[in-house]
């Protein structure tokens, strides 16, 4: 295959109680995955899992040990529950953080509510993996991944070897 036609694979990784014991139908993951199915993005996997953190830091290593998916995007558990431990599950596996994204995140939705300032939300590289969390809601997810999706295929590319620099067009 051309180099220019790899496509970028995406795992998704709902954290949310209520809907891993199936109380509640997750609306998110499909979310994450019409938006990243629309840029080009191939959805090797869509898993939900209870906010536990060995769990969910389990589920991010073993998709980026095993080089199954490029991008992990996350979605719940950025908040302020004591429950919510998503950003803590991605420091624990990420080896670098990526604190852009999450900032960006944050300040382009804070035109939308002012309670964006309450996600915890964090991103990280582990491997050759990039892994960013989005908060909870299907609104939320669409605000954050809409606005951040474009650049991060340069990133990947970094990431993976496939571009060495950031040369100007
Ligand atoms: N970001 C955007 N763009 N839009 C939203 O509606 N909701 C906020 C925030 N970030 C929101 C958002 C709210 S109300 C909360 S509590 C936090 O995300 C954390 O959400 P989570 O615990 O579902 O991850």
């Amino acid at each position: 295959m051309e180099k220019d036609m790899k496509k970028r694979r995406v795992a998704i990784v709902v954290a949310s109680d209520s809907g891993y014991r199936g109380e509640r139908e997750d609306q998110s993951g499909p979310e994450i995955r019409r938006i990243a199915e629309e840029n080009g993005y191939e959805v090797v996997s869509c898993v939900v899992l209870p906010d536990e953190k060995e769990l969910l830091t389990a589920e991010l290593m073993r998709i980026a040990d095993n080089g199954l998916a490029e991008l992990i995007l996350t979605t719940g558990g950025t908040g302020f529950s004591p429950r919510d431990c998503m950003p803590e599950a991605t420091e624990a596996a990420a080896e670098r953080m990526v604190p852009g994204i999450p900032e960006a995140m944050r300040a382009y939705s804070m035109q939308f509510t002012k309670r964006a300032m309450l996600s915890r939300s964090a991103a990280g590289i582990r491997g050759r993996t990039l892994i960013i969390n989005l908060p909870g809601s299907p609104k939320a997810v669409r605000e954050c991944l809409e606005y951040v999706i474009a650049e991060l295929g340069h990133g990947i590319d970094i990431l993976t070897g496939d571009a060495s620099n950031c040369a100007r067009k």
